[in-house]
């Protein structure tokens, strides 16, 4: 299907170029033979590149998640309930084990995030903080300045988070029911989001319901300069007491459009990782999407 696809748009273009090539010059048989070999693998070459453009859309689930049956290279195991009658494969970079950061390369496709953008924007909020003891919305002030909406998987009619919340669970191992609704968010230029833990700590918080294991953030747009992901205490750099959690420092990652980043808040005993501490360095110029997914450990009603 793709195939044709590539393949069609390749002739056209070979026939819009040059219109009067076909009319003037009179092909023999082994011509024609080695132009359409050349077509066919010009057509194969192609698809290699574009295979990605679609897939956006919102059905069929498997090839949605890029799943693939390799059936020669792998024998799969019949699934059980709730599995998966196909093999994942979805590419990744470990960024650093302290903290678990990982990086997944055009984890959406860019109409995936435009999709997500367009039902985002109209509903934008400036974005709040969780308070911790002592802290008002007043104080609080300028340490998150960036505007967001909570949006569910099941509140998009084009399915689209639906298939993005499916890819998410395959890459934590985490089932879908622990992540809490998306929250989509807009960083204008100087907008920031100071360092910060994604996890609750009950000394600071007081007792939680649950708490956030992961969190996976999906950049919906490039950003031209600033707008980093930063993790500062990076295998124990700036640890000395020093930091400012202004300061936009350490390890840090360059959002680009329908790249994902996922970071562990906890270790592997449940304690919460001091170096899971990241934020968002301000946009210096154009402007910042991301939908964020928090991953917590007890079940989500929404
Ligand atoms: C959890 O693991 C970390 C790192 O290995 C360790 O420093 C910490 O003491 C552990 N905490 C508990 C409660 O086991």
């Amino acid at each position: 299907m793709w195939y044709s696809t590539v393949y069609g748009r390749e002739a056209m273009r070979g026939k819009s170029v040059k219109p009067h090539w076909t009319l003037k010059t009179k092909l023999g048989l082994p011509s024609v033979f080695l132009l359409c070999a050349f077509f066919f693998l010009a057509g194969l070459f192609a698809s290699t590149f574009v295979v990605q453009d679609v897939y956006g859309g919102g059905r069929g689930r498997a090839r949605l998640l890029e799943s693939t049956n390799y059936e020669n290279e792998y024998e799969l195991l019949p699934n059980g309930e709730t599995g998966d009658d196909s093999i994942t494969t979805i590419p990744f970079q470990v960024l650093s084990w302290n903290p678990r950061a990982l990086y997944f390369p055009n984890f959406a496709t860019a109409e995936q995030c435009d999709s997500i953008i367009s039902i985002a924007e109209p509903r934008l909020r400036p974005s709040t903080l969780a308070l911790r003891k002592g802290e008002t919305v007043e104080n609080t002030k300028g340490i998150r300045t960036s505007s967001g909406v909570f949006i569910s998987a099941s509140e998009d009619k084009t399915g689209i988070l639906d298939v993005i919340e499916e890819k998410i669970a395959r890459v934590t191992m985490l089932p879908r029911m622990h992540g809490e609704a998306f929250n989509v968010l807009r960083y204008e230029v100087g907008q920031r989001y100071n360092s910060h833990y994604d996890a609750f700590n009950p000394a600071e918080y007081g007792p939680q319901k649950s708490q956030r294991v992961a969190s996976f953030l999906l950049y919906l747009s490039d950003v031209q300069e600033g707008g980093e992901t930063m993790f500062p205490f990076e295998n124990g750099f700036n640890m000395d007491g020093s930091y400012d959690f202004k300061e936009c420092t350490g390890l840090k990652v360059k959002p680009r459009k329908g790249d994902g980043l996922l970071f562990y808040s906890l270790l592997p005993n449940g304690t919460i990782d001091v170096t899971s501490i990241h934020g968002s360095c301000p946009v210096i110029k154009g402007k910042k999407w991301v939908a964020t997914k928090w991953i917590r450990d007890q079940e989500q009603d929404d």
